[in-house]
C-alpha cells in the first residue's frame, strides 16, 4: 500500500549553523519543501542576520529543491524599523521567546517588556509578519506554563486583530481549545513527538519507556504532558478547522550535549526531522485518518502564512520499518522503535 500526498512543509524547525547545520540541513530538505527556521540558536534578531542564515543553508541544500522561510527573535532591542528592515529581507515570521524557557532563550524578554512591544506588533501587523510565539510563561511552575502564557498571548490577539500569530509546539489540552476560542488570525503548530509521547515516556515509564529510566532523548520544551493533553492533540492534528498544522521542533543537539557526563545534565530538544514523516503516517493510520495527513502537513499551514501549496508529492509506503539507532551521528527520535510506514519517494516537479 502506498500512500502519495502533496510535498509537506515544516513549519517549525531548528537548523542549527555550522557543522550542526551541514549534518542535519538534509534530513529535512529531503522530507519538505519548505521549512520555518526558528531563530534562537544561532540568534537572529535581524533582516541581514537571517540572510546570512539563508545563504549559509544554501551551502548544503539546493534552492531548487528546499525553500527555508526565515524568522528572527523579537527582544527588548527590537524596534519597528528592525521589522521594517526584516520584512524587506525576506523574513516570514519574529518569535516571541520568554526569558529564560528554552535553549538559547536567555536573550528572549521578560513579560514587563512584552507588553511594551506594542509598536513592533503594530507594525508587523501592517507589514504582514507572522508573530510565533514561545508559549510557556516565564519562571518557576513547569508543567501549568503553557497555561499561564495564554491569557498574556490573548492580550496581543485583542490588542492587534489583524496580526497572525501561532501558539508553537502546543502541549496541552488547555493550548488546544484556546487555539480553537481564538479567531482565525490564530494557529497552532503540533510536533511530532508531543503525539506519541507523554511525560510517563521521558520518565521511563510509558509505552516508550525503558524501565523507569529517565529517557534523554525525550526530553524537550515544552515537556510532555499527560495522555488527555497527547489525546486532545492528536484530535486537534486531525481535525478539517485549518487551525493546526506541522511544526517538527526538530531539535538536535549533540551527543555530549544530551548526555553531559561531567555537568549532569541534559540540553532539551529531540532530533525528529530524519522521522517526523513516516512517523506521522504510522500515528495517523492508527488513529484510522491517513486521509487527514496532507491537510495537516502540507495545506493547513502553507494556507495559513500566505503562500502557495508545494508542487510536487512524497510517496510514503506502508512497511516495517526500524528507526536507525544513529542519524548523523545523533540519536533521532524513536530511534530503535519500529514504524508502520517510510518514506518512499519525493517528487520536486508538479505531480
Ligand atoms: O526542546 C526544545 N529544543 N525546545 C525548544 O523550544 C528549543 C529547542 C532547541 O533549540 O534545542
Ligand atoms: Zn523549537
Amino acid at each position: 500500500m502506498i500512500l502519495k500526498i502533496r510535498r509537506p512543509d515544516d513549519f517549525h524547525v531548528h537548523l542549527r549553523d555550522g557543522a550542526m547545520l551541514r549534518q542535519v540541513a538534509r534530513h529535512t530538505a529531503s522530507q519538505f519543501a519548505r521549512a520555518l527556521v526558528m531563530p534562537n540558536v544561532p540568534p537572529i534578531d535581524t533582516g541581514p542576520q537571517a540572510e546570512r542564515l539563508k545563504s549559509e543553508i544554501f551551502q548544503h541544500v539546493s534552492p531548487s529543491s528546499f525553500t527555508p522561510l526565515m524568522a528572527i527573535r523579537l527582544t527588548a532591542k527590537t524596534t519597528p524599523e528592525t521589522i521594517q528592515e526584516a520584512k524587506r529581507c525576506g523574513v516570514v515570521a519574529a518569535k516571541v521567546y520568554p526569558q529564560g524557557v528554552t535553549t538559547g532563550s536567555h536573550g528572549g524578554v521578560t513579560i514587563d517588556q512584552l507588553q511594551q512591544m506594542g509598536a513592533v506588533f503594530a507594525t508587523m501587523q501592517d507589514v504582514g509578519m507572522v508573530l510565533c510565539w514561545h508559549g510557556e510563561f516565564p519562571g518557576p511552575g513547569w508543567l501549568s506554563a503553557e497555561q499561564r502564557m495564554l491569557p498574556e498571548i490573548r492580550k496581543v490577539v485583542d490588542d492587534f486583530p489583524r496580526l497572525k500569530q501561532v501558539l508553537e509546539h502546543i502541549s496541552t489540552r488547555e493550548g488546544v481549545e484556546w487555539v480553537r476560542r481564538c479567531p482565525d488570525t490564530v494557529a497552532g503548530t503540533i510536533t511530532v513527538h508531543h503525539l506519541f509521547l507523554t511525560l510517563d515516556d521521558l520518565g521511563g515509564r510509558g509505552q516508550f519507556g525503558r524501565g523507569g529510566m529517565l529517557q534523554p532523548h525525550y526530553f524537550y520544551a515544552p515537556i510532555a504532558k499527560e495522555d488527555s493533553d497527547r489525546q486532545t492533540l492528536t484530535e486537534a492534528a486531525i481535525e478539517p478547522s485549518g487551525k493546526f498544522f506541522l511544526g517538527t521542533d526538530s531539535a538536535p543537539h549533540p551527543i555530549d550535549r544530551k548526555f553531559n557526563v561531567d555537568a549532569g545534565c541534559c540540553a532539551a530538544g529531540v532530533f525528529s526531522a530524519p522521522v517526523a514523516m513516516a512517523a506521522l503516517a504510522t500515528k495517523f493510520e492508527a488513529l484510522n485518518a491517513l486521509d487527514r495527513l496532507e491537510d495537516f502537513t502540507s495545506a493547513h499551514g502553507a494556507r495559513f502564512y500566505g503562500l502557495p501549496l508545494n508542487e510536487g508529492s512524497m510517496v510514503l509506503e506502508k512497511q516495517v520499518w526500524v528507526v536507525p539507532g544513529t542519524v548523523a551521528g545523533m540519536v533521532p527520535f524513536l530511534a530503535g522503535e519500529e514504524l508502520g510506514w517510510k518514506v518512499a519517494d519525493v517528487e520536486i516537479a508538479s505531480r
